[in-house]
């Protein structure tokens, strides 16, 4: 399969999962075509930037953070939602910087999180069955025929989103964004009633005396180089990627320009399949989800085919277990990945493992389930003589209430207040702060 000749339609020799058909093949082809023709989203530049960070990463050197919605939707590219999204992601940091003493790469899942993977093919309403939503880039959520039927232009418009996204992504951060002056907007309420709130106190009192420290002196802190923001979003719809799938002058090799990141999903990363062969020919830095049903032989085997050259910075293995499983499922894993020699930085997703409905059907996660995954992994990893790189969230800054737990102690019946999610429940502001707490916590008293 290596050998065979790779290029940016290959893949359409594939079996392929999560495939959709348009009834429309021409305006298809049409739509692909315009996308292959505008401009890239992301440049090589930065993607190399990454993967020379990436590589750092796995010589314990940076720390990843990734996080983001489970599923962008077009609705919510306004000012305030990719705001608060940065928002949370770059104080997270900032308590990970205190925490690992390492630079932080931050990774949103932005600005192209458009596709989701279903488990079924169709749903069925009140004896209607009609094609799964499958994200915007595809199709519409109402539950009508029409809104159902993939339309090709929501390609188009899964472009011209990430886009604008990236525009104003660009220009906050440019503009001094993520000035970390002031603590005191960091809405902290929630503190008081954690148990750790102490802990928690004395690292805002040394993330700001550090501050202080280094203005006086290095000057004022001019931070906009050095909190850079990294796109991600799960490669799922090949004809979209490959669209943006170019050779650039004085470069010998092919980059998927939709995103810096680009990762293959759970259900998509059979070794015979479209995704695997779509993803060995990019030379991005790119992420691979594994399961539970991962087995040794099969992981090694898809490092090798993603990543021949074994080269570090190329290959994440984002492990996503859940919190009963991770024990059992990570150290064979991790084991053999040493065995073999095979340069990967593990990251944790403590999030997809986790799912579960609650009392009242709502689809939600558990604080601790997720914090006890997360924990087990960083302690297989060590165990085994690697180390966990990085961690992967889906999170929001805004105060929904979709995940359970945490210093409020939100409970099942609390979700109905503010569940905003259409497809996977996020951990909220002060949920998520909590858990850069917990970890940064742990990894300073592992250094102590
Ligand atoms: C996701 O990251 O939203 C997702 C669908 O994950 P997984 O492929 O791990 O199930
Ligand atoms: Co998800």
């Amino acid at each position: 399969m290596t050998h065979e000749l790779w290029t940016p339609e290959s893949w359409k020799t594939k079996p392929i999962k999560q495939w959709v058909e348009y009834p429309d093949p021409v305006a298809f082809e049409e739509t692909v075509k315009a996308i292959s023709q505008l401009p890239p989203l992301v440049t090589s530049g930065e993607i190399e930037q990454l993967r020379r960070e990436l590589a750092a990463a796995e010589d314990g050197n940076y720390f990843v953070l990734q996080g983001g919605d489970c599923s962008e939707t077009f609705d919510a590219c306004t000012s305030n939602t990719i705001t608060s999204k940065l928002k949370i992601l770059l104080l997270m940091s900032y308590i990970l910087i205190y925490g690992s003493r390492k630079r932080i790469i931050r990774i949103a899942r932005i600005a192209g999180q458009y596709a989701k993977p279903r488990s079924k093919d169709m749903e069925t309403q009140n004896g209607v069955t009609l094609p799964s939503y499958r994200g915007p880039l595809i199709n519409s959520p109402e539950f009508t025929e029409e809104a159902r039927t993939p339309d090709p232009h929501n390609m188009l418009r899964g472009y011209a989103h990430a886009a604008m996204t990236l525009n104003f992504m660009r220009s906050l951060i440019d503009g001094g964004f993520t000035d970390m002056h002031h603590p005191e907007y960091w809405e902290l309420d929630f503190v008081n009633l954690s148990e750790h709130s102490r802990e928690y106190r004395h690292i805002f009192q040394s993330i700001s005396t550090s501050v202080d420290f280094m203005e006086i002196v290095a000057g004022k802190m001019e931070n906009t180089a050095e909190t850079r923001f990294y796109c991600s979003h799960e490669g799922l719809h090949l004809p979209y990627e490959m669209a943006q799938t170019r050779r650039v002058p004085r470069r010998k090799n092919w980059y998927d320009l939709t995103t810096h990141f680009p990762w293959i999903g759970e259900r998509t990363r059979q070794l015979d399949g479209a995704h695997v062969e779509f993803f060995r020919g990019i030379a991005n830095p790119i992420g691979v989800k594994v399961g539970p049903t991962m087995q040794p032989d099969e992981l090694i085997e898809l490092t090798k085919v993603l990543n021949p050259n074994n080269e570090k910075g190329r290959l994440c293995l984002i492990c996503r277990f859940g919190a009963g499983k991770v024990d059992e499922a990570l150290p064979p894993l991790a084991a053999t990945i040493q065995r073999e020699r095979r340069n990967v930085l593990w990251i944790c997703d403590p999030m997809h493992g986790n799912t579960h409905a609650a009392a009242n059907g709502l689809k939600t996660r558990s604080f601790d389930d997720i914090l006890y995954e997360l924990l087990s992994a960083f302690r297989i990893l060590d165990r085994e003589g690697s180390h966990l790189g990085g961690i992967h969230f889906e999170l929001t800054g805004d105060n929904v209430t979709e995940c359970t737990g945490g210093a409020r102690g939100l409970t099942e019946a609390d979700l109905l207040k503010d569940y905003q999610t259409e497809v996977d429940p996020r951990l909220n502001y002060e949920q998520s702060m909590e858990m850069a707490l917990l970890i940064a916590e742990r990894q300073a008293s592992k250094r102590r």
